[in-house]
C-alpha cells in the first residue's frame, strides 16, 4: 500500500493552529538584550548613517528611551559609551563620572527595574581605537586587565546589574572577577565576550561607537573567523575564570558555533547579532527587496534553535513591539 511507503509530515501542517502547536522554537521579549550608544553632551540624538533606526543619545534623552524600552518587556539593556575626549588609556572608560557610569546612575534612578550590562572595553575611550594599553604598536595583555578591572570597578560602583568584559584579552574573566569581589561585588555577574571573532561585521558598530583602530587591525586579540576549536578553548577559560554568561559574536556567520557552545557548557549563551547584521537588513529593507519583519523574526529564531538563550539585538524594540501584536 502506498500509504506504508512513505510519511505524511504534511499533517502537521495542516493549519496555523497545528503549525503552533508543534513548534518547536520560540522567540520571546525575555530573550531580547538591547544595545545603547549614550554620547557625552546635551540634546544629542545623532542617528547612525549605517545602522537607520540606531542613534547615539544624550543623557538627557536617555530618559524618556528607557521608559520606552520597559513599556515594550524589554529586561535589559547594555550601554556602550561614546565620550567627548579621548587619550592614550582610555581614562574615561573607567572615570566615575565618565558616560556608561553616568548614564547607568540616571537609569538605575528612573527605571530600577530594567537591567544595565555595561560593556567593559576600552576602544570606545582610546584615542587610537584599540581595545587595550598600546606599547610598539602591539595591544599589551597584562597592563591592559588592569585597566579593564578599574572599569568594571566604576560600572559596578555607578550600579550596573551585568559586567560584560568585550576587549578579548586573556585573563580578563579572572581579573574582573577578583576585582568585583574585593570591591564588594560578589554578586554582579559577568557576561563575558567569551567569543569574539575579528569581524567585518563590525564595521557600523565602529561608526557609531567612534572606535575604528586608527593603524593595524584587532587580529591579535580577536578571534582567527576560521577557526571552531579555538571558540572551545575561549569558552573554557572564561568558565574556568568563573563567567556567568558566555557570548558567542557574530551571530548569523557562526550560528554552529553558538551550537557546539551551548552543547558543551552549562551557562546562559548569548548571541550578538552585530552591527552589520543589522545594516544588510535595513539597507535592503530600504530598497523594498525584502520583507523586514519577517526577515528579522526568521533570524532570531534561528539564533534561539542553534542554541542562544539570549539575543543581544539593535532590533529588540521592534521584534518586542511584533511580538506584542502577533
Ligand atoms: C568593543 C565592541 C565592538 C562591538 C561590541 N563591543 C567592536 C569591536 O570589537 O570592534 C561590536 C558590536 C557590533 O558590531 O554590533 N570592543
Amino acid at each position: 500500500m502506498l500509504n506504508n511507503q512513505f510519511k505524511r509530515h504534511r499533517r502537521l501542517r495542516t493549519s496555523p493552529a497545528m503549525r503552533s502547536l508543534v513548534r518547536e522554537t520560540h522567540v520571546t521579549v525575555d530573550d531580547l538584550i538591547y544595545p545603547l550608544f549614550v554620547v557625552e553632551g546635551d540634546n544629542i540624538k545623532n542617528e547612525v548613517p549605517s545602522m537607520p533606526g540606531v542613534f547615539q543619545l544624550s543623557l538627557d534623552y536617555l530618559a524618556d528611551e528607557m521608559k520606552e524600552v520597559m513599556e515594550l518587556g524589554i529586561k535589559a539593556v547594555m550601554l556602550f559609551g561614546v565620550p567627548e575626549e579621548k587619550d592614550e588609556t582610555g581614562t574615561g572608560a573607567f572615570s566615575d563620572h565618565g558616560i556608561v557610569q553616568e548614564a547607568t546612575k540616571l537609569i538605575k534612578q528612573e527605571v530600577p527595574d530594567l537591567l544595565v550590562i555595561a560593556d567593559t572595553c576600552l576602544c570606545e575611550y582610546t584615542s587610537h581605537g584599540h581595545c587595550g594599553v598600546i606599547e610598539h604598536e602591539d595591544v599589551v595583555n597584562d597592563a591592559s586587565l588592569e585597566l579593564l578591572a578599574k572599569t568594571a570597578v566604576s560600572q559596578a560602583k555607578a550600579g550596573a546589574d551585568i559586567i560584560a568584559p568585550s576587549n578579548m584579552m586573556d585573563g580578563f574573566v579572572i581579573v574582573i572577577r577578583q576585582a568585583l569581589d574585593e570591591a564588594g561585588f560578589e554578586q554582579i555577574p559577568i557576561m563575558s565576550y567569551a567569543v569574539k571573532y575579528a569581524s567585518a561585521f563590525y564595521g557600523p558598530f565602529r561608526d557609531a561607537a567612534d572606535s575604528t583602530p586608527s593603524f593595524g587591525d584587532r587580529k591579535t586579540y580577536q578571534m582567527d573567523p576560521t577557526n571552531r576549536l579555538e571558540a572551545l578553548r575561549e569558552a573554557e577559560s572564561d568558565v574556568d575564570e568563573g563567567a556567568d554568561f558566555l557570548i558567542v559574536k557574530p551571530a548569523l556567520a557562526y550560528l554552529d558555533i553558538v551550537r557546539e557552545v551551548k552543547d558543551n557548557f552549562n551557562l546562559p549563551i548569548v548571541a550578538y547579532n552585530v552591527s552589520g547584521e543589522y545594516a544588510m537588513v535595513k539597507a535592503a529593507a530600504q530598497q523594498g527587496w525584502i520583507d523586514e519583519q519577517a526577515i528579522v523574526m526568521e533570524k532570531l529564531t534561528a539564533m534561539k534553535r542553534a542554541g542562544a538563550d539570549l539575543i543581544l539585538t539593535y532590533f529588540a524594540k521592534d521584534a518586542a513591539t511584533w511580538l506584542q501584536k502577533s
